[in-house]
């Protein structure tokens, strides 16, 4: 265990049985950060000033204070977890006839003020709330003056250097402590920027798709795996066992990198309060298929199958049987 992972009371960490190591903390000067962004692998940025403007300042009361007062986008759980669903794919014609599809969580719009009061008086056995909303210019001038003191060159610098596409959105996560958001992948790069409050963040690589099986792409739930970490069904999933990944904690002006099509499990944990972070969401950039590919390639590839054989079989359930008859002692053992 690393020395910044002992500080923490182990009694934090919801227990979860993996092979995790830790992710290299390194100060944005240090020339290790460019080698590790430059191969798409994560790590964890300090002294960046990304969001300095909003660190220390930016707390549940400011938030209430300065956001606009109109609604805001709240998610709503009976449990810890809120697990990403898209709510174009549940009325979609390709979701299989027959299999309903009931949304974990709630959408809800609320003023921050509701917000907030929801969270001090929150006791245990209560529903969990997750704020979730894109920054934008009719959130508050306040709000708006920090956004824009962000440290812009930082983000902009790593954008053209690794050739990164356009921002797409800057996301707000308010989170209560304990809330965790399952584990899922991104089709963008991410900064990560840690404003209020820690989080347990743990990635596994794009080549660990076997071993966490996501949902099939019609599904609501697509790029979220099917397993649920608090009780695995191993017999279901049983390469989940040999599942490697690596984590860190991110806290107050920490920037993790989150290398796109990388699979991420975030938990607030009980210390700090609740948690506030802004991400940075960039497209993907222009794609040279140089060989070999690498695995997230690979990834967008196999997400490009299944859209096409779902588009011309137009029943999912042909879709395995299909796949399997063409690979079957041809491309695989019998
Ligand atoms: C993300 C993400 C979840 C969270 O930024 O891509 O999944 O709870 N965030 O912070
Ligand atoms: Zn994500």
């Amino acid at each position: 265990m690393s020395a910044e992972k002992s500080e923490w009371e182990s009694s934090q960490f919801r227990k979860y049985d993996l092979n995790l190591e830790e992710i290299p903390r390194l100060h944005c000067d240090d020339p290790r950060v460019d080698e590790l962004m430059q191969k798409n692998q994560p790590v964890l940025i300090t002294g960046s000033n990304l969001v300095k403007s909003a660190v220390d300042k930016w707390t549940l009361d400011y938030l209430e204070k300065n956001l606009d007062k109109s609604n805001h986008t709240v998610f709503v759980s009976r449990n810890h977890k809120f697990k990403y669903f898209d709510e174009k794919k549940i009325y979609s014609k390709t979701s299989p006839k027959g299999v309903e599809f009931s949304p974990p969580t709630k959408r809800v719009e609320m003023k921050v003020a509701d917000f907030a009061k929801k969270l001090n008086e929150w006791k245990r056995g209560d529903e969990r709330l997750y704020l979730q909303e894109s920054l934008n210019s009719s959130m508050g001038s306040t709000i708006v003056e920090d956004f824009l003191k962000f440290n812009w060159q930082f983000v902009t610098e790593k954008k053209n250097k690794y050739h990164w596409g356009e921002l797409t959105s800057n996301v707000l996560f308010v989170a209560m402590e304990g809330n965790v958001t399952p584990c899922h992948y991104d089709e963008q790069q991410n900064l990560f920027a840690q404003i209020a409050g820690y989080k347990r963040c743990i990635l596994f690589a794009p080549d660990q798709f076997e071993c966490l099986y996501p949902h099939p792409v019609y599904h609501p739930h697509d790029r979220q795996s099917m397993i649920d970490f608090d009780r695995p069904d191993y017999t279901k999933y049983p390469k989940f066992k040999n599942v490697k990944g690596c984590e860190t904690v991110v806290g107050p002006g920490d920037v993790l990198y989150i290398p796109i099509y990388w699979w991420h499990h975030v938990e607030s944990l009980m210390r700090g309060g609740p948690t506030i972070t802004v991400n940075f969401w960039y497209k993907a950039g222009p794609t040279n298929l140089e060989y070999p590919l690498q695995d997230h390639q690979k990834v967008s590839i196999m997400r490009n199958v299944e859209k096409m054989l779902l588009e011309v079989l137009q029943e999912p359930k042909e879709v395995g049987p299909l796949l399997r008859t063409m690979v079957l002692g041809r491309y695989s053992e019998p």
